[in-house]
């Protein structure tokens, strides 16, 4: 079956809320330095964009961190295989995420990463589902909460490794193939 994308939220207002968070993340860490946490590998745009707009100073690492295989619903089997490169002990840690949907990736790495003692722990994502939470998780900065329980792609997020490349975030509808698209 043919897939069809359709605009959730266009790149112009995910630019748009980046900035509105940029500014209050460089207010509420005035005077420190934040290492930034890339959660590989769908976070790699947001961390990016955001990036750019921060004023403090800032250092970056990434991390491979999943508990998806190639389907659309958490296995619950967090695995993150990539170490640090650099300690995070008493670094002001932002972990960058793409979207938090159950929890579970989540609350499993900030509790690996509150054992490396920084400084402070603080998390930051593009998009929220809380409404699919079964692990509480404590989200600091927030872009977009979402209405609709659908599997969402682009800016990032993928399904089945496609789509990341998206500058939008959309929804895959699928359509017969022989409707055009
Ligand atoms: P959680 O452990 O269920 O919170 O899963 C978080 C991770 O699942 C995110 O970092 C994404 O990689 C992936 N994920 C959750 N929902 C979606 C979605 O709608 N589209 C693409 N990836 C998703
Ligand atoms: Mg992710």
């Amino acid at each position: 079956m043919a897939e069809k994308i359709r605009v959730l939220i266009s790149e112009d207002e995910i630019g748009r809320r980046l900035d509105e968070m940029a500014k209050q993340i460089n207010a509420d860490y005035a005077g420190r330095e934040i290492r930034l946490l890339c959660i590989l590998k769908g976070s790699v745009f947001v961390t990016c964009e955001l990036a750019k707009r921060l004023t403090v100073p800032v250092t970056m690492d990434f991390l491979t961190c999943s508990s998806y295989e190639d389907g659309t619903v958490s296995n619950g089997d967090v695995k993150c295989p990539m170490g640090l490169s650099q300690p995070l002990k008493e670094k002001h840690v932002l972990v960058v995420e793409d979207i938090i949907d159950s929890g579970k990736t989540l609350s499993y790495l900030l509790e690996k990463l509150g054992e490396e003692h920084p400084a402070s722990l603080k998390l930051c994502t593009l998009l929220d589902k809380p409404f699919r939470r079964e692990k509480e998780v404590h989200v600091d900065y927030v872009g977009f909460q979402l209405k609709e329980n659908a599997f969402v792609v682009g800016f990032g997020l993928d399904i089945a490794q496609k789509y990341r490349n998206l500058p939008y975030v959309g929804v895959v509808d699928k359509c017969p193939e022989n409707v055009q698209a």
